[in-house]
């Protein structure tokens, strides 16, 4: 059975890493249809920021500071929610973040947080926030183009969004007849401050050769993702550019696309 879609007229969002980039776009575009929105993410002063742009629209806006690469963050979330009295039907998982570099030389404690924060906490927050979800419903997965293929220098980053577009597209089945839209967005090169958080300080950036191909601006990434959640759509890549590398990601024979990730390494 098919979802009929999620209907963002009156909807109440949760939204992760919703005090930049893509999150915070997320939070200005439902906001003039939205009943209420809650905010998620570590930096107080930039979810007030953003929370201060809505004020024109009349939405009730809710700030949440948690570190959600934590157990501690995530019930925090959930003890905000109890405590306001909140029932959200719609959860937006976009908090997510990167590490430039190659494997061995990774600093094991950003590894960590980074399996926490791109597979833990937004598996987590799904599984506690299902049974409360009001339905209609609506889980909204921020994942990656690198969920498509295996990259070299962003290895756990671009596993990590393969685990998110697998584990979406499950629960899209799983829950469609529960009246709850899944919809996992799989942006391409977006600017927002991915890239400054995901460099070293020590290191070198990622190979960005023909990334100017692909790149959108957030408000155009989080248009398409948000008319996908209302079309029932399970999976989407916003931009023709990144539309087309993910079909032909996904159609390369395994092998040669080894051979092309060994040969653009060994340019670097
Ligand atoms: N930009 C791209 O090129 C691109 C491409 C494909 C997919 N994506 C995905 O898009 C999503 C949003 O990223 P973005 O591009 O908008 O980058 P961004 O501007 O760096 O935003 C990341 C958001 O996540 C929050 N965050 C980071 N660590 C957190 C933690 N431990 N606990 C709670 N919140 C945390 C940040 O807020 P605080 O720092 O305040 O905690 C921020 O609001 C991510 O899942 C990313 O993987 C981005």
């Amino acid at each position: 059975m098919m979802a009929n879609g999620f209907p963002l007229k009156n909807c109440r969002a949760v939204i992760t890493g919703a005090s930049s980039g893509l999150g915070a776009e997320f939070a200005r575009q439902l906001a003039p249809q939205a009943q209420s929105l809650v905010l998620v993410a570590r930096r107080a002063d930039a979810l007030e920021a953003v929370k201060n742009e809505l004020q024109a629209f009349p939405v009730q806006v809710f700030c949440c500071v948690a570190d959600l690469a934590t157990d501690v963050g995530r019930n925090a979330v959930l003890a905000f929610l109890d405590a306001k009295g909140l029932k959200p039907n719609l959860l937006i998982n976009n908090a997510g973040m990167g590490d430039y570099g190659d494997f061995a030389s990774s600093s094991a404690e950003k590894t960590r947080t980074q399996i926490e924060l791109n597979i833990t906490a937004l598996t987590m927050l799904t599984h506690a926030l299902l049974p409360r979800l009001e339905r209609p419903g609506g889980v909204l997965n921020v994942s990656s183009l690198a969920s498509t293929l295996p990259m070299p220098d962003l290895a756990v980053y671009a596993a990590s969004k393969a685990y998110v577009t697998s584990f979406s597209e499950a629960l899209a089945v799983e829950l469609a007849p529960q009246n709850i839209t899944v919809t996992c967005v799989c942006p391409g090169p977006t600017p927002t401050n991915f890239s400054q958080n995901a460099k070293r300080a020590v290191g070198t950036d990622t190979n960005r050769e023909g990334q100017s191909l692909l790149r959108i601006p957030p408000t155009q990434v989080v248009r398409r993702a948000l008319g996908a959640l209302q079309q029932a759509e399970a999976c989407v890549f916003p931009g023709a550019g990144v539309a087309i590398a993910s079909r032909v990601f996904r159609l390369l024979p395994r092998g040669l696309l080894r051979v092309l990730l060994r040969w653009r390494h060994g340019k670097e």
